[in-house]
């Protein structure tokens, strides 16, 4: 008699964030929300009796670091699977290291869209879920003269471009500005710009800024003395973590897109940080990303369940067109094009540290990573105010 015996060996999965460097803050709360993830499943009996067991590596918000991991993980730790990056770049780094070695990578980032790969899951924001949107906001409550600032790489200069587009189909519009800062910057680069922005007075400035700079450059707005209530920043990217590096006070009155907010009223979101805080105290600040990072394991449990193993031909039908409860809502894999049926919603910040929403969708706003359809009018029918 032949008898099989179960592998109970741990799966290994590769887990590649910022610890350290320029854009730590949310790096380390991605890695928070992916280690949490692990633990319920582990907790749960591990995956088919196997427990997960991440392979960690620190990437040092460097792309160059990105890709050298990226190759580590899988060339000498044996993994099928990455969850990892935030910035556009670090994900441009690691893309070609995956697709030669036909591997997978989880990327929980919102990002400029424009971007299709068979070896990506994409469970952050394109475009149409969350730049649509704001420019349909920002133009209607404000005006649609707008200034662009970003930090000096792919997803500002892309980010600006849908934006300033979005913008000019609205009368009256204009792109007064398109200015560029360092990752590295400080209080005193964005002095001149807050000089040049009283002199063209927009309507509001749109800041695709990313990382320990987001800080310097909501000081140096409140330092010039500008009135959010006449004249706001909005970003996609200045998430509760960022606010809490600037100091709430600083952060007040300016608005964010994005498809989670802290702020939250459900069951799963309260459940969720409420074992996050267990798990890692007040040292995760939650936030759009940190979701991302958290459901998006969930679901390759999930698929891996189901396929019995983690080789990307064999687990990817069963990603593609799942579904999970995440704290933002029920969220879905699009199979045409692997992003993320997701939920925009608008924050404004308040004096807590945490995000007023204003607006959110009524449903989960289907993935259109190239823009295919994007007229600002398009969007409003998907939104109700909640509070104005
Ligand atoms: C980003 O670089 N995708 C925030």
């Amino acid at each position: 008699m032949v008898t099989t015996v179960a592998n109970k060996d741990p799966i290994r999965v590769g887990v590649l964030f910022s610890e350290t460097g320029v854009t730590s803050t949310i790096g380390r709360s991605q890695l928070q929300g992916t280690l949490l993830a692990i633990e319920e499943v582990n907790e749960a009996g591990g995956i088919d009796g196997r427990e997960v067991s991440p392979v960690v590596y620190d990437a040092k918000s460097d792309p160059a670091v990105y890709a050298a991991m990226a190759e580590r993980l899988i060339s000498h730790d044996r993994v099928n699977v990455i969850f990892g990056c935030y910035m556009s770049s670090s994900r441009k780094a690691v893309v070609p290291i995956v697709e030669k070695w036909n591997k997978l990578l989880f990327y929980p980032t919102l990002y400029e869209g424009f971007e299709f790969s068979n070896n990506l899951i994409y469970t952050g924001a394109a475009p149409n879920q969350n730049s649509v949107q704001m420019a349909e906001f920002m133009t209607s409550n404000f005006g649609a003269r707008v200034y662009l600032i970003g930090s000096n790489y792919i997803y500002p200069y892309e980010s600006n471009r849908i934006m300033g587009e979005l913008v000019l189909q609205h009368k009256d519009s204009a792109r007064l500005a398109e200015r560029y800062v360092p990752l590295q910057a400080q209080d005193t680069e964005f002095r001149d710009i807050m000089k040049d922005i009283r002199e063209k007075s927009p309507d509001f400035i749109f800041s695709t800024v990313v990382g320990d700079s987001t800080a310097s450059l909501y000081r140096a707005y409140a330092d010039a003395g500008f009135d959010p209530k006449k004249m706001p920043i909005a970003s996609l990217t200045t998430s509760e973590a960022e606010v809490r590096q600037m100091g709430a006070d600083v952060a007040t009155g300016h608005f964010t897109s994005a498809p989670y907010f802290q702020s939250i009223e459900s069951e799963v979101n309260r459940r969720c940080l409420e074992r996050l805080r267990q798990r890692f105290g007040e040292d995760c600040v939650p936030n759009l990303c940190w979701e991302s990072a958290y459901f998006q394991f969930h679901i390759y449990a999930n698929a891996y369940r189901l396929s019995g193993n983690d080789n990307i031909g064999e687990i990817m039908p069963h990603i593609l067109g799942s579904e999970y409860d995440a704290p933002q809502g029920r969220v879905r894999i699009d199979p045409s094009n692997h992003h993320t049926c997701l939920y925009p919603r608008i924050g404004r910040a308040n004096s807590r540290g945490q995000f007023t929403i204003v607006r959110e969708a009524t449903r989960s706003v289907h993935p259109d990573p190239y823009l295919v359809t994007h007229s600002l009018g398009d969007w409003t029918a998907s939104l109700s105010m909640i509070e104005s």
